[in-house]
Formats: C-alpha cells, structure tokens, sequence
C-alpha cells in the first residue's frame, strides 16, 4: 500500500501543480473537541518525515499505531519478541504527552508465518503473547484493542486461526489475559461495519454483553468508521453509536477516514468533493459529541496524509498528499 501511496505522491507532483485550500486557524484539533482526537501512526515516517511528525505532535493529543503492536511485527519469530518500533512510539508518546492505544492484540490477519505450523499449546501461546505484551508496556498503554474483527457480517463469530484451535473461548481469555497483564487499561473490542450493519453490531453486543455478564472486564467497543462520502447515513452512524453506549460499553470511532468515491483515479479532489468529505467528517464528529459524555473515549483518524492511507486511491483524510490542510481538517474543529 506504500508503495501504491509513493507512485500517487510522484504523480502528484509531477503531474499537478499543488492545490491550495482556505486554511482555518492552526490550533490542534483537539482543542475543539471534548474529548480526545487522535491518529494512527507510521513509525518510520515519524522517524523520518518532519511534516508528518509536526501534525502528529500538534494536532492529536492520542495515537494508536497503523501496525507497529500487531503480532506479526512485535512477535516474529516463536521465541523472539521485537520491541524496538513499540518502545520507540511508547517514548514519543511520553516525550509528547500523547494517550497510546494499543492496536491489535489478537487478530486473524497480520499474523507471523511460524504461526500456521505451530504445534504447540494454544492457551499458552496466546497467554505468552498477551501477556508480554501487555505486561511490558503496563504503565505506558492507556487502553487496548484486544480482539480485532472477530465476527462476519451476519452476527455470528468469524472462522479464524484462533477460534479454529481455541474454539469460542479464545474471547474470553484474550480479555482475561489483558487484564490481568494490567488492571488499569480499558479493553476494547474492535470491529469494521458496526456503523451499518445492525445484524453484526448485534452479534457483537449480545456476545460481549454476555462476556461481561460472566465478569470479564470489556469496556468498550472500537467502530472502525471506514465509511465513504455517501454511506453509511448519519442516522445510521449516530443510531449505531447509541446503540453502543446504551449497552453500556465506552464508546471509541477507531479508524475513521472518509473515502471519496468520485475520486477514482485522481490525485485531487474537486471543490465540491472536498466540501462534501468536510461535511461527513464535520457531522461524525457533531454526532459524535451528541454521545453521553461518560460514553466517549475519542475518535482516532487513520493515518495522517492522504499519501500515508491504506487506502490512497480514495484521497481519505485530513491532509493532502503534500501536508496541506483539506477543508475537512477544518470541519473537524467546527463542532456544533
Ligand atoms: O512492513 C512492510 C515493509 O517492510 C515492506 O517493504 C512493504 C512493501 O509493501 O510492506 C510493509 O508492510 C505493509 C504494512 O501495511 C506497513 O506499511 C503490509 O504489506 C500491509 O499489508 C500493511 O497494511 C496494513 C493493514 O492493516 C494490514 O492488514 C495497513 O497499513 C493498516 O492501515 C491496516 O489497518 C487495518 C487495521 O489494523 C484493522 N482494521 C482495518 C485497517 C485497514 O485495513
């Protein structure tokens, strides 16, 4: 995906004289919000790219990281752990006064090779990783995705590597694990389309209602917001939000970006498409803000220019391909 995002960057410029766009004041966004603003990160383009790290260090006072906490990347080999990127953003996070959201703890995807041949102990295995995980960062992490994706679209729980060698129960003690590697960090359950889909966010609230009936800790719940300039509705993003903080979960808008569908092919977006995309980020976050204050936990961004994004081609976020503010990143700090 980098390298998809670095022949748009080298097309951009050579192709495309740069865009300019009325700029607001350069106040961090989250001075304007009552709760905390945040952005996932890159640790090598926080090393090497000053622009990047400058809107990171003013702009968002949390940030999780795009992939530096994965198991592929902390455990990759059986016996070896690599903390050299995570220590390195847990000390940016110190240096900075910056919340750290750790992001994912246990997934199907982003997973080390070895793991598919392994032949051992599963229980133990993910306790290990858990708990090394959790453990070695226990003052530095504020809060954890635990789970990531677990569920499929209809409700009921996704076939992974986890549920085929642990069965059902591999929930639970990935949150038993977490807790008891540190009994301050909030734990999260974390998943895409829980925004649009009310079958998947039932399925997901009955399962973890369930769990915390039987006294786990869960505490909140992670809607990716993933969404695109004409879907899902507000309606359905606030209806589903609700639906969340009712159940009595925090609530946390954990990967949002707004991927403009007109913009096949392009490197900018037309006036009116941008004026569209501050519009959505604008009323996420005004529907956002309407939640139950004891509810929020923070909306976090995606990734901080449209040249850094998973997805590039849909020019998503608050900052252009050169660091220029987009009229969304305004929107963000006009909260109604
Ligand atoms: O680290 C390697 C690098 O060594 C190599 O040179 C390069 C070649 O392309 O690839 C690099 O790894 C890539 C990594 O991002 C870092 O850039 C992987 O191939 C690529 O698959 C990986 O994509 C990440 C994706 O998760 C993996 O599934 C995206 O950056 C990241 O934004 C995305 O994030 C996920 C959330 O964790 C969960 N929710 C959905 C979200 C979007 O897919």
């Amino acid at each position: 995906m980098k390298k998809i995002s670095l022949y748009f960057s080298l097309f951009s410029l050579l192709s495309c004289s740069k865009q300019t766009f009325t700029a607001c004041d350069q106040s961090s966004i989250y001075s304007h919000a009552t709760f905390p603003v945040g952005v996932a990160v890159d640790v090598s383009e926080l090393k090497t790219n000053s622009q990047y790290r400058s809107i990171v260090i003013n702009q968002f006072n949390s940030i999780t990281a795009e992939n530096a906490f994965k198991f592929l990347h902390v455990q990759p080999d059986i016996n070896r752990y690599d903390w050299e990127e995570t220590d390195y953003l847990v000390d940016f996070a110190k240096q900075y006064n910056k919340r750290l959201h750790g992001h994912t703890l246990v997934w199907h995807s982003q997973l080390p090779s070895w793991i598919y041949g392994f032949t051992g102990n599963w229980k133990e295995l993910l306790r290990d990783h858990i708990t090394q995980e959790v453990g070695r960062y226990k003052q530095d992490i504020f809060s954890w995705d635990v789970v990531n994706e677990a569920f499929n679209e209809d409700g009921t729980l996704r076939s992974t590597i986890w549920l085929d060698h642990l069965g059902v129960d591999y929930i639970r003690l990935a949150f038993e694990f977490a807790h008891t590697a540190n009994l301050e960090a909030k734990l999260f359950y974390n998943d895409y389309n829980l925004e649009s889909n009310p079958a998947k966010l039932k399925g997901v609230i009955d399962f973890l209602t369930h769990l915390k009936a039987s006294g786990i800790q869960i505490d909140g719940i992670g809607m990716q917001m993933h969404i695109t300039n004409t879907f899902p509705s507000i309606n359905q993003v606030a209806e589903a939000s609700k639906t969340i903080a009712d159940a009595g979960f925090l609530v946390h808008f954990s990967e949002m970006d707004v991927y403009m569908n007109t913009a096949d092919g392009k490197t900018f977006l037309s006036k009116s498409e941008l004026q569209e995309q501050a519009n959505r980020y604008a009323s996420v976050f005004t529907t956002y803000s309407q939640l139950n204050e004891k509810n929020q936990f923070g909306i976090t961004i995606w990734g901080v220019s449209d040249a850094d994004s998973w997805i590039p081609a849909g020019l998503p976020l608050l900052f252009d391909y050169s660091y220029e503010q987009k009229p969304a990143y305004c929107a963000c700090k006009s909260l109604k």
